[in-house]
């Protein structure tokens, strides 16, 4: 058993935060966050279609137990696509003040997130399911 697919995914992670603070900077900065923003959305829905169409269904098959997690993870995302939407409507409407909000409040969410999905689940995938030939078709999506 390797970590291969905690590592790939984590480091997934770590690339959305760093665009988040990014994004956070320009609205902060007064600057145009509409380039920052979509790059934020587009990694994170990326991450997520790697998770709910390829790791998740995989890993509820292997492993039934871990459906219960991962449901819970699916109404997470749902709850991050809500704030994207609030995101780019705050962008769109040149409200910085409003933005910050919304990635204040994203923020912590994608922290509670990835603390279960890198303490508990990719772990399980870790051990469900071939780290290397699974990482090779995350990259993939
Ligand atoms: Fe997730
Ligand atoms: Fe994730």
């Amino acid at each position: 058993m390797t970590d291969a697919i905690a590592r790939f995914l984590s480091d997934d992670h770590h690339h959305c935060d760093q665009l988040l603070a990014a994004c956070e900077a320009a609205l902060g900065g007064r600057r145009s966050a509409t380039e920052s923003a979509n790059a934020l959305i587009e990694a994170m829905e990326r991450h997520f279609r790697r998770e709910e169409e390829l790791l998740f269904p995989e890993l509820e098959e292997a492993n039934p137990m871990a459906t219960g997690p991962t449901g819970v993870m699916r109404i997470e995302h749902q709850q991050m696509r809500q704030l994207f939407a609030d995101l780019s409507d705050a962008v769109a409407a040149g409200d910085p003040e409003a933005g910050l909000g919304v990635l204040e409040t994203l923020h912590i969410l994608i922290q509670q997130h990835n603390a279960k999905e890198e303490g508990i689940l990719y772990p399980l995938a870790d051990a469900a399911l071939p780290g290397d030939r699974m990482t090779e078709r995350l990259r993939a999506v």
